[in-house]
């Protein structure tokens, strides 16, 4: 039989809330712990404070088994098990900000029934060490230590914890390994277990290495419009080679969001500390920024000038399926258009742009159509669903000028011509 095991979750963002619920549901005891007294209210009163499908679904099933309090000691009460689910942001220095790991840490001091603290942020190399002479020096001696990189995407998070590709479990003595590794029972899928500072390592270069394979197709898609080329026959072919595999060679604008940027910088950071160069994630990094900057020299070539255009943005968060605007090649986009003299006007069907620059100097639009009507060009920039559903024939009627920039190769070039768009592609002819 399966042990029920108390569990103290800190941080109630996405990582933190995705994990509760699925502990939860595997039949643990959960208590998810946050500073932020708004995120708490909501979660008691059964809201989300973020989006994340079939989430609010699993918070609701296991109430019984999952609180949300702002309470340190009731959250530390009988804990087991304490999660570190806190955020990492870059410092000014490019490393990570760890302050609020070790705030976490630092406030186990006192927890009796505590057996081990599980990391789910993501952090450099080597804060496993650290963190272990910070808990023995909180009088922690005998609480374990476990490196649980977390590799869930986005908008399928849910099933990703339940059906991972695998479990990374990194940790220095056995017990606290299986006592760990047993936590995930009911969970489909391997787990891997290895030391500390390798199991820190596979979540950066992980992340590395996808967002190299999006770089590097999307500098072939480059290749293929001074080519005359198709990319998406490229991309396809190419995937189809088992050794490459199909995933992550979707070219497009540019990738973002809240895992890419923030880690393939502190990779590239953690190597200088070294005094290593990493030179092909400083490449990789380098063809992602001018992947944007393109998109908008692109639409200055075949318009002339931008000066006065009305441009539409279809789609500003980072990727469909989700409400985060984390790291949007959107805002650089934005931001290119209004400096060249631009109006932008934008639409998305979850987004809420922060009331800062650029955002406040565009026009939100309830539907795409709004949005693009009376435009001298459009582009799509997320590729959300409801855009293969937009009559675009009434939508090239409502444009000034039917120029449309498809960043995410979403829509069929020979029909958008047909309909009388001037259509631009990424890496197609
Ligand atoms: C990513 C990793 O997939 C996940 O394992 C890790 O834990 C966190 O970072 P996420 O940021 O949610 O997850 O999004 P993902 O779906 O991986 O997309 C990242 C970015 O790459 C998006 O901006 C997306 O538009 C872009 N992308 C992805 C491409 O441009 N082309 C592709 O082929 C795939």
């Amino acid at each position: 039989a399966k042990v029920e095991r108390r569990v103290a979750v800190f941080g109630a963002g996405y990582i933190g809330l995705v994990t509760g619920a699925c502990l939860a549901e595997l039949g643990h005891r959960v208590a998810v712990r946050d500073v932020d007294p708004e995120k708490v209210r909501l979660l008691r009163a059964g809201d989300l404070p973020i989006y994340e499908p079939g989430l609010g679904d699993m918070i609701a099933r296991n109430k019984e088994r999952l609180t949300f309090t702002l309470d340190l000691r009731e959250a530390l009460d009988d804990a087991e098990i304490a999660y570190v689910c806190v955020d990492t942001p870059p410092s000014a220095s490019g490393d990570a900000d760890l302050s609020r790991v070790w705030s976490v840490v630092t406030s186990l001091e006192g927890a009796t029934h505590l057996r081990t603290v599980v990391m789910k942020s993501t952090v450099p190399v080597g804060t496993g060490a650290r963190l272990r002479s910070v808990l023995d020096a909180a009088g922690l001696g005998h609480v374990g230590y476990v490196a649980n990189p977390e590799f869930t995407a986005e908008g399928t998070a849910v099933r990703d914890f339940m059906r991972p590709d695998r479990v990374v479990i990194g940790s220095a003595d056995e017990d606290t390994a299986r006592l760990v590794s047993e936590l995930h029972d009911g969970v489909d899928g391997p787990v891997v277990v290895m030391d500390v500072r390798s199991a820190e390592m596979v979540k950066l270069a992980s992340n590395a290495l996808l967002a190299t394979k999006i770089s590097f197709i999307n500098e072939i898609a480059t290749l293929c419009e001074k080519t005359g080329a198709d990319v998406q026959e490229v991309a396809h072919a190419v995937g189809l080679d088992h050794r490459l595999g199909p995933h992550f060679l979707r070219p497009g604008i540019g990738w973002g969001g809240s895992c890419f940027p923030k880690d393939s910088e502190a990779l590239r950071q953690l190597a200088n500390n070294t005094g290593y160069h990493l030179q092909l994630l400083s490449a990789v990094i380098e063809v992602n920024n001018l992947q944007k900057r393109r998109a908008v020299q692109k639409l200055k070539d075949e318009l002339g000038s931008l000066v006065g255009a009305r441009v539409a943005l279809l789609g500003l968060t980072f990727k469909p399926g989700t409400d985060d605007m984390r790291e949007a090649p959107s805002a650089v986009l934005a931001g290119r258009l209004l400096a060249e003299g631009a109006e932008v006007h934008c639409w998305d069907p979850m987004a809420r742009p922060a009331e800062t620059d650029p955002w406040t100097a565009t026009v939100r639009h309830a539907s795409p159509e709004l949005a693009v009507e009376g435009a001298d060009a459009a582009i799509i920039v997320t590729e959300w669903p409801q855009l293969t559903e937009v009559d675009w024939a009434r939508a090239a009627s409502l444009m000034r000028r039917p120029v449309l920039f498809d960043g995410r190769n979403l829509l069929d070039p020979a029909e958008m011509r047909a309909l009388g768009f001037t259509y631009l592609g990424v890496g197609r002819p």
